[in-house]
């Protein structure tokens, strides 16, 4: 995979560029909102620690090519309002998991469709993939509603596949390949 470190892309309402340090404080306010983090495959983050560690842990992602994690700001007020990634590359097979999550206050306005419409655009384009998958919570209707808009085709249920603090749920696989897309945009990129 291509260095990941200076990857930036905009749309009209957004700039997608790599998380830094000063972002912890953004972070920690999106992913401690046990609404945002309810289908998460992890608690709400309690600790300020837990973002320092998360960009620490997406930033060595990025040097090594592993992941690819970017920070959404709104270009309107230079807000941070959340995440999308893509991880679990598999080289051989030019595929990867997409991962997104946005402030509470800032959903139901089209954003991660902006946003996730970018993220797939470069997936399929600069980093040549030819699948990517989500695998989210069956009962994530946002979540599922968003893939659907983006033209990820529903592929599976795997049961009981996380515990979260207790919790047991299944998980439902989304695909989208990149003849589908190609299809949905007529030919043009
Ligand atoms: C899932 C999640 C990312 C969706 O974010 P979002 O920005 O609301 O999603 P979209 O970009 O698809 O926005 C679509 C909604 O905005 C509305 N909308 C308003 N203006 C819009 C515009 N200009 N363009 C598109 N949609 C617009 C749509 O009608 C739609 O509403 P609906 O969901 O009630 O049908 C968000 O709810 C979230 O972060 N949830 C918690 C974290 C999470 O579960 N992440 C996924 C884990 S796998």
């Amino acid at each position: 995979m291509p260095a990941f470190e200076r990857t930036e892309l905009n749309s009209a309402r957004l700039h997608l560029r790599p998380l830094a340090a000063t972002d912890a404080q953004s972070l920690f306010t999106v992913y401690s909102d046990p609404a945002v983090m309810r289908y998460w495959s992890s608690p709400p983050w309690t600790a300020m620690s837990e973002a320092e560690a998360h960009i620490a842990e997406e930033l060595a992602g990025l040097a090594a090519g592993t992941g690819l994690a970017l920070g959404i700001e709104r270009t309107s007020d230079h807000q941070l309002i959340g995440t999308c990634q893509y991880h679990l590359f598999h080289e051989q097979s030019r595929r990867a998991e997409i991962g997104y999550g946005l402030a509470k206050s800032a959903w139901g306005q089209g954003f991660m469709h902006e946003a996730l419409t970018m993220l797939i655009r470069h997936g399929f384009t600069a980093l040549g993939l030819n699948r990517i998958e989500a695998d989210i919570d069956p009962r994530n209707l946002s979540s599922a509603r968003c893939l659907e808009r983006l033209g990820f085709a529903k592929e599976g249920l795997l049961r009981e596949r996380w515990i979260v603090a207790g919790e047991v749920s299944d998980s439902r696989l989304y695909g989208l390949l990149r003849r589908d897309w190609l299809a949905a945009l007529g030919g043009q990129q």
